[in-house]
């Protein structure tokens, strides 16, 4: 079949559905709840949406510990409302992405409850060890959310490795038969009409012959040993073969601890790459070290050095997605941009990436800025990642410093109910919300901004439409300008015809403009600002221009 690459020309929004919409008032987001937003979607210029796990799941990990990959989860209304939800996104031309979680499923799926009592051909699906003579366990692997990666299971009398959290063991990838299952849920949906898929921590899959110790990475003990391991290659291009390919989708994969060169060795587009585009961290880590739970002040450099080289290494050879914001960091408004300037810098935010090479993603309520969730007492974290770090972090700091370091760091921060309006819960449910809703949704909603057509939610909606009309924002070459500069994001694409300038204020003082040699702008355009004045020789706090010629 041939793959016509369809998703180069459109801007995806990702739902993370508990906290979407509700349509039936159980005070959880659901399918139907989805549909009544599928007009607001496409009414933002985005036409792909990317659901988080909607499967049946006993929730440990919000979804992504998934029970049943063949069915529709009851909470989010079944199988009925998912197709309902399908032939509407259809009507609509809106492309549809699944979740593939298959790193690991949950521990009540009936793959692990068989493998378990050691039922064929069940018994080698999940990754297992025998207890070690000196009681130590199978390896010294770290999990990513819960201690160690071992845990012990009566019933099998063995140990089992969860790369996540306890109820998320890893499934055998090494075993034909899963290879099988996972062909059979890709064919499954792909059946139902969904346009693809995004691949969780799909890097993870192919774990080191022999499960070695690790004694070089400083966190996460044992990641080298399975990010990017032995076979990863050869299984995904087993999938594109024996399935993929034999349809018009998309893949995207998630790749904690990508370069640009890895990414290549994936993504690139000719008969090498197995999948389409990726999910690269380099982007969120202009205030961290590699993970959120290690902050540090936002450096702009950093975040241009992270977006600039994956422009220029990909260009060519591949193509990737754009991002600022999923279900898995704080949300972006108050870690890059300011709270100070808070629309202004909603503003330049989405100009910084939403002109650069590839296929944009918006993570829900990101478009009307919305800003981290920052709870009074640590037992209202929700999140199995945030209350183990909180348990076991800075256990000798007061309430309030613990308390702060978890707004700062806790993917709990950006899952609280979309804010739709500024009625009883945000009018996000009738019911009772699953989870809190931020208490400044009077203020931050998608209604009132509606109305005010100066909102940062008329701003995406400019520069989506933008984007979409200028050939130059798919095609035109990148080229970032002042580097070294610590306060001004300015880029330029740039193709025969036709040449766009970007420039971004981040910081709250006022700049002078910096204009690249050879870019004249007694002729450009002014065909996107934040400000009401764009002429002046200087830029406003967090002040954004784009410029046409
Ligand atoms: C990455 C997902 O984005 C995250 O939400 C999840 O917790 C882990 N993978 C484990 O599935």
């Amino acid at each position: 079949m041939e793959q016509t690459k369809w998703y180069k020309d459109r801007v995806f929004y990702q739902i993370w559905p508990r906290s979407f919409k509700d349509g039936n008032g159980d005070g959880m987001g659901d399918l139907w709840g989805v549909c009544e937003k599928l007009e607001y979607i496409k009414s933002l210029g985005c036409d792909g949406i990317w659901f988080s796990p909607i499967y049946p799941s006993p929730g440990a990990d919000c979804g992504y510990d998934i029970a049943d990959y063949m069915d529709i989860a009851p909470e989010f209304g079944g199988m009925e409302a998912f197709q309902a939800m399908l032939k509407r996104a259809k009507e609509l031309d809106i492309k549809v992405l699944m979740d593939l979680v298959v790193n690991h499923t949950s521990d009540e799926h009936e793959w692990f409850q068989k493998s378990r009592q050691r039922i064929e051909p069940y018994t080698d699906y999940y990754i297992w060890r025998p207890a070690r003579p000196d009681g130590k366990l199978p390896n010294n692997w770290d999990s990513n959310f819960e201690g160690k990666a071992w845990t012990w299971d009566e019933v099998r009398g063995e140990y089992y490795l969860h790369l996540f959290a306890v109820k998320q063991p890893d499934l055998n990838m090494d075993n034909p038969l899963v290879r099988e299952e996972v062909k059979k849920i890709l064919k499954f949906w792909l059946d139902m009409g969904v346009d693809g898929f995004r691949e969780d921590v799909i890097t993870y899959i192919s774990k080191k012959e022999g499960l070695p110790n690790d004694h070089l990475f400083p966190i996460y003990k044992g990641m080298p040993n399975y990010n990017h391991g032995p076979h990863v290659h050869e299984y995904l291009m087993e999938f594109k073969q024996d399935v993929l390919q034999h349809y018009d989708c998309m893949t995207l994969a998630e790749a904690p601890l990508v370069s640009p060169k890895k990414a290549l060795t994936y993504i690139a587009e000719d008969e090498t790459g197995q999948m389409d585009m990726m999910i690269q961290f380099q982007c969120q880590c202009a205030d961290c070290l590699f993970t959120d739970y290690l902050p540090t002040k936002f450096s702009l450099r950093k975040m241009k050095r992270a977006f600039s080289s994956w422009q220029h290494k990909l260009r060519g050879k591949a193509w990737n997605m754009l991002y600022l914001e999923n279900h898995d960091h704080p949300r972006i408004l108050p870690r890059y941009g300011s709270l100070d300037y808070w629309k202004q810098s909603g503003k330049t935010l989405a100009a910084s990436y939403l002109f650069l090479q590839g296929t944009p993603f918006l993570y829900q309520g990101q478009e009307i800025g919305m800003v981290n969730w920052e709870p009074s007492d640590p037992e209202m974290y929700e999140d199995v990642q945030t209350r183990y770090n909180y348990a076991h972090s800075n256990l000798n700091k007061p309430l309030d410093v613990r308390l702060k370091k978890m707004w700062r760091s806790s993917r709990d921060s950006a899952r609280t109910p979309v804010q739709w309006d500024n009625t009883a819960n945000a009018g996000f449910t009738t019911g009772t919300p699953w989870f809190y809703v931020n208490e400044n949704y009077p203020s931050i909603n998608v209604a009132q901004q509606e109305q005010d057509p100066d909102s940062i939610l008329h701003f995406y909606r400019k520069a989506i439409a933008l984007r979409k009309r200028l050939p130059v924002v798919k095609e035109g070459e990148y080229r970032e300008h002042f580097p070294l500069s610590s306060t001004q994001y300015v880029y330029s694409r740039q193709m025969p015809g036709e040449k766009l300038l970007v420039v971004c204020s981040f910081t709250g003082k006022v700049t002078p403009l910096r204009i690249p040699k050879g870019f004249d702008l007694s002729h450009a355009e002014v065909v996107l600002q934040n400000y009401p004045d764009a002429s002046a020789a200087t830029l406003q706090p967090y002040e954004c221009r784009v410029y046409l010629w």
